[in-house]
């Protein structure tokens, strides 16, 4: 089933998906998703090396099981910024989720109301904050800033963030312009459906913006001042995202940041910059636990997750992969996303031994020198396609019944339903 805004087709999905792991999904969605679409989620900028490379670099550490650790039924419950939370996954701040579902951000915030996750919008939301309030209640949520050069339009999305209930503000400091991303290029991708805030800010329709002019409209110099003018201004807690090394991390803590995010941006930025996992270890050491940092950039795994938090994060972001829920089962396709990387997390926490969330924090990582920078990575898209379900690969009930030398009864493998269906 399709919607139609303007005549660009909108899915209009809500149910659970099943899925053997969260980035089969890409493939599934890029059947339904205009390319142009598609292509905007999916790439990354110039040769797409960091890109890969967020999500390769997972296996640069190692998870040490434990065993005799007495203990069953882990639990994923945490807190941030006083708020409880059924899990350390995160919806991170993305644009335009309207290219994805025709319910854009509400449904995703639903979604992670659903599998009580932290969501975040972004200010290129195509939905207000008041529509997402008003669906989402007193769930957690986190608005994420582009600054704007105009400080009056700055006040006003302040004002609007803090009446609607939001936790705090994430502001971005990695895409003061936007990376050079040629499959937008190619595409002539502009935003089809309109954005909230740039609507306001224009008093007409925010629909046919290209990247650039979106960027165009940001501010691309923003320094310690701005942070303190932002957290004085808004009366929010401000965190920053977009740190990739030590140094911007204590810079941000030093201007009263209240938290920091490790991102790379989905390799959507420097293209050669390093993976975000490379770089927590050390900035998590200065950090310190003064702040608490919220980490992403190509988690893909449960283990990602476990292995993110066992070196520093306190949540864990996660991007393309709940665009691609929403695309193909909306709200409920967004939760399905988050259950799945949380399913995965906990069966890492088991055979680790960890009960909670801060035994993880405090499980042992360590970092071998594998040469896994000359393996293929077992997760990455370019190297692994995701493995077909087909009705003719599908282990056989007859295979387990039939009797030695006697031609089996025919029998219907059960069939993997990759449409819809609940797994959770
Ligand atoms: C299509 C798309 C749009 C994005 N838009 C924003 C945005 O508006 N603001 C922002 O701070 N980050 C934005 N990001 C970056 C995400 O917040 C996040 O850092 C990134 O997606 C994490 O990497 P992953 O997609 O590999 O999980 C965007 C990412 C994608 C894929």
């Amino acid at each position: 089933m399709t919607y139609y805004f303007k005549g660009f087709p909108q899915s209009d999905q809500n149910k659970s998906l099943k899925m053997i792991y969260v980035d089969e999904l890409e493939e599934r969605a890029k059947e339904v998703m205009p390319e142009p679409a598609y292509y905007y989620i999916a790439s990354g900028s110039e040769n797409e090396w960091t890109w890969r490379n967020n999500t390769a670099a997972f296996n640069h550490f190692q998870i040490i099981p434990r065993s005799l650790t007495d203990m069953d039924d882990p639990q994923t419950e945490t807190e941030f910024l006083g708020k409880k939370l059924k899990t350390p996954i995160m919806i991170s701040p993305i644009a335009c989720h309207g290219i994805s579902h025709k319910d854009g951000e509400v449904a995703t915030a639903l979604g992670a109301k659903e599998a009580g996750a932290m969501f975040s919008s972004s200010t290129y939301a195509n939905r207000s904050v008041e529509d997402i309030a008003e669906a989402a209640g007193d769930a957690p949520r986190l608005f994420q800033l582009y600054l704007s050069k105009d400080w009056d339009f700055n006040q006003m999305v302040f004002d609007a963030v803090k009446a609607a209930g939001y936790q705090g503000i994430m502001l971005t400091v990695d895409a003061l312009v936007s990376g050079y991303r040629e499959a937008n290029l190619r595409t002539k991708f502009t935003y089809p459906v309109p954005l909230d805030f740039f609507t306001r800010y224009q008093g007409g329709q925010g629909e046919g913006q290209s990247v650039a002019q979106m960027y165009a409209a940001s501010a691309q110099k923003i320094g310690p001042d701005d942070l303190k003018k932002i957290k004085e201004r808004s009366g929010l807690p401000v965190l920053v995202k977009g740190i990739l090394c030590a140094e911007d991390a204590q810079m941000a803590i030093d201007a009263g940041a209240d938290g920091i995010v490790i991102s790379n941006h989905g390799g959507r930025e420097i293209d050669g910059a390093p993976a975000t996992i490379d770089m927590l270890p050390e900035i998590a050491k200065v950090v310190d636990h003064r702040v608490p940092i919220i980490f992403d950039s190509g988690v893909r795994r449960g283990s990602h997750v476990f292995k993110a938090l066992a070196l520093g994060a306190d949540l864990v972001g996660i991007g393309r992969p709940y665009l691609y829920g929403l695309a193909l089962g909306g709200s409920k396709g967004v939760a399905s996303v988050i259950n799945q990387l949380n399913d995965e997390l906990k069966i890492d926490m088991q055979l680790t031994g960890c009960k909670t969330i801060e035994d993880v924090k405090h499980a042992m990582i360590t970092n071998l020198p594998y040469s896994s920078d000359n393996l293929p990575s077992s997760t990455d898209p370019t190297v692994k396609p995701p493995y077909p379900v087909t009705d003719h690969n599908q282990m056989k009930a007859s295979y387990v019944t039939g009797t030695d030398g006697e031609e089996p009864a025919p029998q219907v493998a059960e069939p993997v339903d990759t449409e819809g269906g609940a797994s959770h």
